[in-house]
């Protein structure tokens, strides 16, 4: 079954952040699509450690196993579509979703790239400023892995838990997400996964010396 996965970068599990990640799911769950989402934002999260154990070991996996990273990555490579959620933290993303990007975007290099032809789009709240940037953060990790990202990300705009419900414009854009990313998903036959090479692991990323 066809699969998207979200990941909430904000402490706040019943925030704003997630309240943008629900409608987007909404819509896909409408269309008959599996959804699931990871709590990440508040729990203890490693950043990178730069090891490069990843590229020596490439088992899929990266060397810190006692926080949600694996999982992450693990269900990521499964799902089908992805959507990354942060709220604006000084102009950026979250540290729990930026310690993501690191280590999953690593691991991916080291494991040809198994994230290539899915389908992603961000959600970010923000009370002010730095959306844009914010989103960027998480767009150029999709990029980064040859990610499809169906039109611009998800921003809704609120401070406190709820506010953010009350932006018509930022809740139906989040409505359209879901249902672009639910269109693409279900006439996959067009963006076939099979029709994309995996390119073999990233050699030109640096090996540890010996
Ligand atoms: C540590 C911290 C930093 C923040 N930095 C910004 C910021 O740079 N720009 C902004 O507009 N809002 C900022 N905010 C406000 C949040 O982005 C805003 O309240 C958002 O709706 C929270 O989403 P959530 O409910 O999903 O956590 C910050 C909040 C916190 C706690």
């Amino acid at each position: 079954m066809t699969k998207v996965l979200a990941i909430n970068g904000s402490p706040r599990k019943d925030g704003n952040t997630s309240t943008l990640i629900r409608t987007i799911l909404g819509e896909l769950e409408k269309a008959g699509i599996e959804t699931e989402t990871i709590q990440l934002g508040g729990k203890k999260v490693h950043g990178c450690m730069a090891c490069m154990k990843c590229f020596e070991n490439r088992d899929g996996k990266c060397v810190i196993d006692d926080d949600l990273v694996n999982t992450c990555i693990k269900k990521m490579v499964k799902a089908d579509g992805i959507i990354l959620g942060s709220p604006v933290y000084f102009l950026d993303v979250t540290s729990e979703m930026k310690a993501l990007i690191d280590r999953a975007g690593f691991i991916s290099y080291a494991n040809g790239h198994p994230l290539q032809g899915k389908i992603g789009n961000a959600a970010v709240a923000v009370r002010r400023a730095g959306a844009s940037r914010t989103a960027d953060t998480m767009l150029h990790f999709f990029l980064a892995n040859d990610m499809l990202i169906p039109g611009l990300p998800v921003i809704g705009i609120g401070r406190d838990i709820g506010d953010v419900e009350r932006d018509e414009e930022g809740i139906g854009h989040a409505h359209h997400v879901g249902q672009m990313m639910a269109r693409l998903l279900t006439h996959f036959d067009r963006y076939p996964l099979t029709a994309i090479t995996t390119p073999s692991t990233d050699e030109r990323m640096p090996k540890k010396k010996k």
